[in-house]
């Protein structure tokens, strides 16, 4: 059974146990009431560093480095990545030395951009972080290979966590593991959501969903919201991630294509840049529940679950959980968002 087969991988933990669901009232009654939104909230999951997914990934991740007596993890991210902050964050919590490759994802030329929210974070805990001119890309980089290729010419032995931790032989487990959350909890609650909002950019958030789902068949409603603007590439990336996911923790069938879900209408275009229409989105959940998303992740998921309700998408009385992955810091990167 496949929660069994994920028990038995090695784990080291980095967050305070399940993360808290809650509902969502007044956004819910705000887009007519029809729809109870719940979230489940993955930026209150841990005491490092204002947690989010990478440190439930990392959870596994990081057993491994540990198992192999690495001493230094090697990530890659954009300039205000919020993986490699956590990358930073687990490193630092685990005494563990750690290389940062911070790429130029994004155009965005604010002035502090570069100094401050996630990669100010990296640096006070202590990350070697380095700036590098490439542009968004979620495969595998030459400046990560030659950053880890540094660490053993000076006697060191790296751990590699690509991307968003995502294209990993563990990258999908630490969310396989919050599907079987959600069914604990909704045990507990009495009731089964309808469908699950997530943002996909790199695909192991997803894909690790998808795994764990298909297990009781209801992978099909996870609705991916691509962010990267690069749909095919993240959607072969979750498709990969999910079927690797599955096959390690004994799903015991082959995923099917319908089971991979990527609405491919909210991304703007454009990788780490907001429209106004997010922007909106995330001004009036910040209005209505006082809770934060950032342009370049959960505000295009949260303008899609807002669109979705409008455009009455989801049955009168559907029960909806909208996954807050985290990604508050980079807001601080993107002040002149919110300048009108
Ligand atoms: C806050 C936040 N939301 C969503 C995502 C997307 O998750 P994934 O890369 O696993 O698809 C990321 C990271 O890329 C993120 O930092």
């Amino acid at each position: 059974m496949s929660r069994t087969k994920l028990e038995s991988f090695p784990k080291v933990s980095l967050t305070f146990g399940p993360s808290p669901i809650h509902r969502l009232d007044r956004l819910s009654e705000h887009l007519g009431g029809d729809v109870e939104i719940w979230a489940k909230r993955e930026d209150v999951n841990s005491a490092l560093a204002y947690g989010g997914n990478k440190t439930r990934k990392l959870e596994y991740l990081a057993a491994d480095a540990l198992e192999q007596g690495c001493d230094t993890l090697v990530s890659i991210g954009g300039v205000q990545s919020n993986h490699t902050r956590q990358v930073a964050a687990v490193s630092a919590h685990l005494g563990l030395k750690c290389v940062l490759v911070q790429e130029h994802w994004v155009d965005w030329n604010e002035v502090n951009y570069e100094k401050t929210g996630n990669i100010l974070l990296s640096r006070i805990m202590g990350a070697d972080v380095r700036l590098n001119a490439a542009g968004f890309d979620i495969g595998f980089r030459k400046s990560w290979e030659d950053a880890l290729a540094e660490v053993i010419a000076n006697g060191g032995k790296p751990y590699a966590i690509p991307a968003g931790a995502s294209d990993h032989a563990l990258g999908g487990h630490g969310f396989a593991g919050w599907a079987f959350e959600v069914e604990d909890q909704e045990k507990a609650l009495g009731f089964t959501f309808d469908n699950i909002i997530v943002c996909s950019v790199t695909g192991s958030t997803q894909g690790g969903m998808i795994a764990g789902f298909a297990h009781s068949n209801r992978a099909q409603s996870v609705l991916g919201i691509d962010a990267s603007a690069t749909v095919e590439k993240t959607w072969e990336q979750i498709k990969r991630i999910a079927s690797r996911t599955a096959e390690a923790i004994e799903l015991g069938r082959p995923l099917d294509d319908s089971e991979i879900v990527l609405l491919d209408r909210w991304h703007d275009d454009i990788y780490g840049i907001a429209s106004e229409h997010t922007i909106e989105a995330i001004r009036l959940l910040g209005r209505t529940e006082g809770v934060i998303v950032d342009p370049v992740y959960e505000g295009k998921s949260m303008a899609a679950l807002i669109d979705l309700i409008k455009e009455g998408y989801f049955p009168k009385g559907s029960k909806v959980l909208y996954a807050h992955l985290g990604g508050q810091p980079a807001i601080n990167g993107y002040t002149t968002a919110f300048d009108k």
